[in-house]
């Protein structure tokens, strides 16, 4: 259906402003009716009972654990007194605090918050280490909730080119020490960040590191502790954060502090301070989940050996999947119409991914995004690799941009090989 103010406005809603209704034409109305043909390009068809879903952030298929039902079930029956304000009121043995304590044992450090959501932990940790006078170095893929803690702390972002230390360390020379910003699995291409020598980097230049630990806790290190605990680099990154709604399954975020930061942070981040805290369910199901997550060794080994499958598995069909090696696997088709199509034949066929187009991603570099979780059945692992072979004819993996950048990458390295020889 093409799209015009005229009928999605509701006609008794007052006239919006000539200036929103340019700007809607410029930047949403060309996009929908000419790339998107009508149709909302995140929304594909509903899933039946049989769909294969790759679009979800359960990676450890914890979701109606009985252990967290029933710490939630508990929470909510135990009529106890309970306000709702904003977090900066809670202290003591409150349960939220029990909970901070815990995650921040688990994986290694003195301290940490609780937040709404990933996006305002991000948020609330960056308004409270950067400032005008700091520069902030971010990994051109780290998550988008990163720049905008940047943004809010109007400190001068400095990106630097995906996963590379060297440029890193060229930025740092040019614009002195600040704070560097990485995401240690990244969100659109599950590629790992190499942690050891951007920490190097980072200490050399005397600068501070966060990582973003959303695609990594629960499904890296001994008990899920992460990729800096498996890594031992815990002692020398200054702030962990990550989402608590990928391997956790609930609807919150956390960054790691030194306890003596706590009431720093609870004055200056405004995501504790300007909007509410979580229920008390919310809380009992996360602390029993984190006892889930830490037992869920073989739930971890079965993960990695499925993503590892379906990588190796689409590799051998064609797919340029070399981006990354976890368990988010990135289908980069390049622009929103040839993601669209991929979209709808996985779809036809029963295997739901989740597309992922700027915003998200820059343009042309639009996707259907795979997640694996350990839930998955071999039986599911097989059909999807099925579905992946029988569509390739017409999807053609080896036409896509990214594709074509490979080989092409290929061809020079093999040509200077070859005048070197
Ligand atoms: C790397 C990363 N950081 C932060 C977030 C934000 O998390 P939340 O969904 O909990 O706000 C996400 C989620 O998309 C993410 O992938």
């Amino acid at each position: 259906m093409s799209w015009s103010l005229a009928s999605e406005v509701f006609p008794c809603d007052p006239n919006i402003s000539a200036h929103l209704h340019q700007r809607i034409e410029r930047d949403f109305a060309a996009r929908w009716n000419e790339q998107w043909k009508g149709r909302f390009i995140l929304h594909g068809r509903a899933q039946t009972p049989n769909s294969v879903r790759l679009d979800g952030n359960d990676y450890l298929g914890i979701t109606g654990h009985p252990d967290i039902v029933r710490a939630q079930a508990q929470a909510l029956r135990h009529d106890a007194e309970f306000a709702i304000q904003s977090s900066v009121f809670l202290h003591g043995e409150h349960p939220v605090r029990q909970l901070e304590r815990g995650l921040a044992q688990w994986m290694g450090k003195e301290d940490g918050l609780i937040c709404q959501s990933g996006y305002a932990a991000n948020l609330g940790l960056l308004q409270g280490i950067a400032d005008a006078s700091t520069p902030v170095y971010i990994d051109s893929l780290a998550h988008t909730s990163l720049w905008e803690g940047a943004r809010a702390a109007k400190a001068p972002a400095q990106p630097f080119r995906h996963n590379d230390p060297a440029h890193l360390a060229r930025l740092i020379a040019r614009h002195g020490p600040g704070v560097v910003v990485v995401d240690s699995v990244y969100s659109t291409t599950g590629a790992l960040c190499p942690l050891a020598d951007m920490v190097e980097v980072s200490q050399r230049a005397g600068c501070m590191i966060v990582v973003d630990e959303s695609h990594s806790l629960g499904t890296h290190g001994d008990e899920g502790a992460g990729l800096c605990a498996q890594l031992g680099l815990t002692e020398q990154v200054h702030f962990i954060t990550a989402s608590l709604a990928k391997a956790f399954a609930g609807r919150a975020g956390y960054f790691t502090m030194p306890a003596a930061m706590r009431h720093y942070f609870l004055s200056e981040s405004y995501p504790s301070i300007f909007s509410s805290c979580l229920l008390p369910h919310e809380i009992a199901g996360l602390a029993a989940t984190l006892e889930v997550v830490k037992r869920s060794d073989q739930e971890r080994v079965r993960l990695h050996r499925m993503s590892r499958r379906l990588r190796n598995g689409l590799t051998e069909l064609g797919y340029p999947v070399h981006q990354g090696t976890e368990q988010i696997i990135a289908l980069e088709a390049g622009t929103e119409p040839a993601t669209a199509v991929l979209r709808d034949h996985l779809e036809a066929r029963d295997v739901f991914g989740a597309v992922f187009c700027a915003p998200a991603t820059s343009k042309n570099r639009a996707m259907v995004r795979l997640t694996v979780s350990s839930a998955l059945t071999d039986a599911e692992m097989d059909h999807v690799l099925d579905v992946a072979a029988e569509i390739t004819p017409m999807v053609k993996p080896w036409d896509w941009p990214i594709a074509r950048r490979a080989a092409m990458s290929r061809a020079g390295h093999a040509n200077e090989a070859l005048a070197m020889a």
